[in-house]
């Protein structure tokens, strides 16, 4: 039976192993949202094809971003759960929607402006991420997809592009929304600047012991000592410890008495009783290889039948079926 509840749809892509801001940015909302939506998740594993990963690189990160979203509570009897290259669909749309586009309004993207600037020559696929991104959301009849808010952009292409092809071949397509949570826009790496993967300033969320500790020892801090009064939101610490303590009593800490060092090793103690029994979940389903694959399969078919379902819609309104 159709669920009643609104179409989420999100995921991320398998490029590397997930950190902190990736999980309050983004899997934390999928986590909470999934009793309240009809979910589908997936692994974006075309779109990391952009980055050229080695073979085994890729299967590795996809493997490990499955396990991650497992671990980080993602249940697969509310989720669908599955692989972009299990869908043939999402290429096939893309294409259609390729010629409903402009180059000039792909070149607006921010990602692209990015990427033009760091490289001399982009890749095709980099150029129309937006496009298959729109091809993702709108294939499922999407209401809202969660995202951090540096994806906010992708989500309004993919409405202009279902309002283009609404336009002209007819209302096929629903004009999904973003959904950004304000409080945790972006989430700061160790040096202040936003966590990305990119500057190596990440906070993993599947580290082991000794790679928090480093990385929170790591954590910019100014030379003022404990007795000197601060404004915690001012400080990168604050600004991260207090994704896992949000009390009063802690910002108090923080604006007198509390030193950075003392504070570092809360941090240490905090993050650790946080991710402890999300490792237990990654490693139950780590051990169970089988479990995992039934998963995605399972996803597969069942994201399978709404696609299709949708790809031949739109074929049949293009023009493609007799
Ligand atoms: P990275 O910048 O490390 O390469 P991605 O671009 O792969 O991360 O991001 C995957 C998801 O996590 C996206 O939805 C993105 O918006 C979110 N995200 C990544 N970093 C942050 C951050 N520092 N704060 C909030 N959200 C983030
Ligand atoms: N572009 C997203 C990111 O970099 C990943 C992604 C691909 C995605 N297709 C999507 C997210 C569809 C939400 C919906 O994180």
């Amino acid at each position: 039976m159709e669920s009643t509840k609104p179409r989420l749809f999100s995921g991320m892509k398998p490029t590397g192993r997930l950190h902190f801001g990736n999980y309050f940015g983004a899997l934390k909302q999928f986590v909470d949202l999934q009793d309240t939506h009809d979910s589908f998740i997936f692994i974006a594993n075309l779109h990391a094809l952009t980055g050229l990963p080695a073979k085994d690189k890729l299967m590795q990160d996809t493997h490990d971003l499955i396990l991650d979203y497992l671990g980080a509570g993602l249940d697969p009897e509310k989720v669908t759960l599955f692989k972009q290259s299990d869908v043939l669909a999402h290429a096939n749309l893309t294409w259609v929607f390729n010629n409903l586009v402009t180059v000039p309004y792909l070149m607006r993207a921010h990602a692209f402006k990015d990427a033009e600037a760091k490289k001399a020559e982009v890749n095709v696929g980099t150029f129309d991420y937006p496009v298959l991104m729109a091809s993702d959301i709108l294939l499922y009849n999407t209401d809202v997809v969660p995202v951090g808010k540096d994806q906010k952009q992708h989500v309004e292409y993919a409405r202009d592009i279902a309002g283009k092809f609404n336009n002209q071949y007819g209302e096929l397509f629903k004009l999904p929304k973003e959904l950004i949570l304000e409080e945790v826009e972006v989430i700061p790496g160790t040096d202040g600047q936003k966590m990305s993967k990119s500057y190596g300033n990440i906070i993993p969320l599947f580290g082991t012991d000794e790679e928090i500790t480093k990385a929170v020892m790591g954590i910019t801090t100014d030379s003022r000592g404990k007795d000197e009064e601060k404004n915690p939101d001012e400080l990168v610490i604050y600004q991260i410890h207090k994704l896992f303590n949000g009390s009063e009593e802690l910002k108090a800490q923080y604006t007198k008495g509390l030193g950075y060092g003392d504070a570092k090793k809360m941090l240490i103690k905090d993050i650790i009783d946080f991710v402890t029994p999300m490792r237990a979940r990654r490693d139950y389903f780590a051990a169970n290889p089988k479990l995992v694959q039934q998963i995605l399969v399972e996803g597969a078919m069942k994201a399978n039948d709404i696609a299709m379902k949708k790809i031949f819609d739109v074929y049949e309104a293009i023009g493609l079926t007799q």
